[in-house]
């Protein structure tokens, strides 16, 4: 496998998936917190008040980054650490807990990439209408500018968002994610202002002239017709415009998909002149986090459905499918580019053990170097790719599977706090060794 010299490869997590601390240091309520104590809503009634206590021991949490090998920590930023009530006042203390962890990554070495929204809203904002509020693209733009002014001298890698799709769509559409609500309209609504968000920020870093790189993250998947008939056809084009392009035909074109005006029609009243102007604004880079694809078949009035997968299936249930990493990566650079890439998640859930204190997990070796595979195989292509972040450093909190579902290169026992570097992990370590050798030959 062939890469590129300078290429990032790093560990990427979240704010509410690891800290912990859910109350320390003037933190405020997210909706995190609201949700994962609403009975019902996160399996086993699970929290992130502990998670993997990152919050206090991210110098072990570094060191082991260094030992991998990596390069670079995607990272994000809790907003209700900086701003408790969502708006208003800053807490310094949240503030010096990201100067810290990025001091501390710098000494080593390593790269920080921060995200400034990975789901965490606080619920103040919510309480006010969360992203259903046009308000809430504002205030994310007095966040996202605190953040810049202070840290943007020293982190050189910004994501607005990650993943609109899901905080819109699971947040709102299914309920399945926080907040919870579970109206379709509302996550078209929600999206609009997510978009929203990521151009006012975008606008205001470029405002503020500082020296590095501001992009999105986006949770895309490859969506393959079912058939050949003109109606698995029809339904596959609905699958994709609703995952994909409905985020970056905005971001990349400066509007919606025209071919889907049941989803434009509910938006359109949301919609303000200049809206586009913003969320289009240029791209340093594009995010994207990749799992597994679908298949799709026509399904009721209009609708479609997934195709239960055909392959081997993660602990998720997702489809490992390594070429469709490589068929999306070549589909967006030939629809959206020339914009440099980053994969900024991938990775997979397998049900690990300790057996005489290791963890043997070679699916999930297997998954990462298939996929890695793939990345190297897009960018002799031509994808202009520029890093590869495995998600996670850490099994974590994920979302409604609670610490059920563990996506580490390193186990966490959540009882002692007790971190194994997982066979993967040392995997990884030796490929990137085995990279660095070959590179200074
Ligand atoms: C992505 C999320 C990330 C993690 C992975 C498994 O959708 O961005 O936080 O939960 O899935």
């Amino acid at each position: 496998m062939q890469f590129p010299q300078g290429f990032m490869w790093g560990v990427a997590a979240a704010s509410y998936q690891i800290e912990g601390a859910a109350w320390k240091d003037g933190r405020g309520e997210s909706i995190w917190d609201r949700f994962s104590r609403t009975p019902g809503r996160v399996l086993n009634g699970h929290t992130g008040d502990v998670a993997c206590d990152h919050y206090n021991r991210y110098n072990e949490d570094v060191s082991l980054m260094k030992e991998l090998g990596v390069n670079s920590y995607r990272f994000s930023i809790a907003w209700p650490r900086i701003y408790p009530g969502g708006t208003g006042q800053v807490n310094q203390r949240g503030l010096d807990f990201y100067k810290r962890l990025v001091e501390e990554l710098l000494e080593n070495g390593i790269e920080p990439m921060a995200t400034l929204y990975h789901w965490d809203l606080p619920q103040a904002l919510e309480d006010r209408g969360g992203w259903l509020n046009r308000d809430t693209a504002r205030w994310f733009q007095d966040y996202a500018v605190t953040m810049f002014q202070e840290l943007g001298d020293t982190v050189k890698l910004w994501i607005t968002l990650n993943e609109p799709w899901c905080s819109a769509y699971l947040g709102y559409g299914s309920g399945e994610h926080a907040p919870g609500r579970r109206d379709f309209n509302s996550s078209l609504h929600a999206a609009h202002h997510l978009l929203l968000a990521h151009g006012l920020a975008l606008r205001a870093y470029r405002d503020l002239n500082l020296p590095g790189e501001i992009g999105i993250t986006l949770n895309l998947s490859p969506q393959y017709p079912a058939s050949d008939s003109d109606a698995d056809q029809d339904a596959c084009r609905r699958a994709d415009g609703f995952l994909n392009r409905w985020y970056l035909d905005p971001l990349f074109t400066g509007f919606y998909p025209q071919d889907l005006p049941e989803l434009l029609a509910p938006v359109a009243e949301k919609i303000q002149p200049g809206d586009f102007d913003l969320i289009s604004g240029p791209l340093d880079f594009l995010g994207i986090n990749f799992y597994s694809r679908s298949v799709v078949r026509a399904a009721g009035q209009g609708g479609f459905e997934s195709l239960p997968p055909a392959g081997p299936v993660t602990h998720m249930g997702w489809e490992v499918y390594p070429e469709g990493l490589y068929d999306l990566l070549t589909r967006v650079h030939r629809d959206y580019g020339p914009i440099p890439l980053y994969i900024t998640e991938n990775g997979a859930a397998y049900p690990d053990e300790v057996q005489g204190g290791r963890v043997h997990d070679p699916e999930r070796t297997a998954y990462l170097e298939q996929h890695f595979a793939q990345a190297a195989r897009a960018i002799a292509a031509g994808v202009p790719l520029k890093g590869y972040y495995v998600w996670s450093l850490l099994d974590n909190f994920e979302w409604a599977f609670g610490y059920e579902r563990r996506f580490g290169i390193v186990y966490v026992d959540f009882q002692t706090q007790k971190r194994i570097v997982k066979d993967s992990g040392r995997w990884y370590q030796s490929f990137l060794k085995g990279l660095a050798r070959a590179q200074t030959l």
